[in-house]
């Protein structure tokens, strides 16, 4: 049996009738940009995010630079960030002009490690992205009081992590809520996914949304009028459309992945060889990805590849080794944990319309390489 990493044909047939009408009225509107459905999105997007604000950008590479942008990094200003993650999160601090500064992860969750960040703060720390890895959140209970203690930017990069929930003191808190920013992605293999690039950033703070949006729309408030350089980072009218539109389906859809998540990990719970993913018992999980350690990683792969099985390796070089960073100065077996974390994963199809016979299909080809 085919199965793909990800079917959004799947999911596109689940949804047209929403869909395709939310994109026509948008056309037979002609507001292509800035358009009702834009503001009618961020709202959205705030309530769920439990925000006072939420700033809509072309994409979750730029829902990151604009706030690291806010910093205004002076060149040798430091922010302190995970190397286990998608490169738009160091390549944004890059772009913004600041020091990237890679720390080790936690082996069980993947996400980055309060005290390695703790340890690395120095007089030219600015700021910190935590990334919420494959849809958990990070210890933000441990790294708030970092931030404070420092007076640091809290940037949580949330694109993996739409709606996830952490509690924190008691209370559920939401991926966003709690840093200085939060910042999502539209990418269509997300969990809120548009039908291109998209992204937003989601604050408490009244006066950093009004400079994002500011920077989104080349550093001005008034038309025409620019207080400083910005960039020209908007989101689209037709994918706030398609979102606002697929923002009905998310709670379902997030459940149904993790629901696909505890199924695999019943399956390979027991196998010496497997080692599924971990939920931080404070997390509420939203598995973007389902990502296993497996031993002869490579080999496995070969083998799902050759049954026709989806899969993806996420991440597999560290950002602190890429070709592009050498200047850094980072040795291999400088972030153990994250260079082994490179060498073991394998993400698994857990799109919400999996269906079960497939799921069986991916089951019993992992469990086959092993036999
Ligand atoms: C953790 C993380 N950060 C940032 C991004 C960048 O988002 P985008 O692709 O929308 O620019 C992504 C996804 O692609 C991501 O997974």
């Amino acid at each position: 049996m085919n199965v793909p990493l990800l079917d959004l044909v799947a999911q596109y047939r689940s949804i047209k009738d929403e869909v395709l009408p939310a994109i026509m009225a948008v056309i037979e509107r002609q507001a292509f940009v800035m358009g009702a459905e834009v503001g009618q999105l961020e709202a959205a997007v705030a309530a769920l995010s439990n925000t006072r604000h939420a700033v809509a950008c072309a994409s979750g590479t730029d829902a990151l630079l604009l706030p690291l942008k806010a910093l205004d990094l002076q060149p040798g200003d430091e922010v302190i960030t995970t190397p286990f993650t998608f490169f738009a999160t160091a390549g944004a601090i890059h772009n913004a002009g600041g020091t990237p500064v890679f720390v080790d992860i936690d082996p069980a969750t993947f996400n980055i490690d309060p005290a390695a960040v703790e340890a690395a703060v120095t007089p030219r720390t600015r700021g910190i992205v935590a990334v919420h890895l494959f849809g958990q959140m990070a210890v933000m209970e441990a790294l708030l009081p970092i931030a404070e203690r420092h007076g640091l930017g809290l940037i949580e990069d949330a694109a993996q992590s739409i709606g996830a929930r952490r509690k924190v003191g008691g209370t559920w808190r939401v991926a966003g809520e709690l840093g200085s920013v939060g910042t999502l992605s539209f990418f269509p293999s997300k969990n809120l996914g548009a039908y291109g690039d998209g992204g937003m950033m989601v604050t408490q703070d009244d006066a950093l949304a009004e400079r994002l949006r500011r920077l989104r729309l080349h550093g001005g408030s008034t038309q025409y009028f620019h207080d400083e350089v910005g960039f020209n980072s908007r989101l689209d009218t037709l994918q706030a459309a398609v979102l606002l539109a697929k923002l009905a389906h998310l709670a379902e859809w997030s459940v149904a992945r993790a629901r696909h998540a505890a199924r695999y990990t019943e399956a390979f719970i027991g196998h010496s060889d497997v080692c599924p993913p971990r939920t931080d018992p404070a997390n509420e999980h939203i598995f973007n990805q389902y990502t296993l350690r497996a031993p002869r990683r490579d080999q496995l792969q070969a083998h799902l590849k050759a049954g026709q099985i989806g899969n993806s390796i996420y991440y597999p070089l560290s950002l602190h080794l890429q070709p592009c960073f050498a200047h850094l100065g980072y040795a291999h077996g400088s972030l153990p944990v994250s260079e082994a974390a490179s060498a073991q994963v394998i993400s698994l199809p857990v799109f919400p319309e999996l269906t079960e016979a497939q799921q069986q299909a991916v089951i019993d080809a992992v469990l086959g390489f092993y036999a």
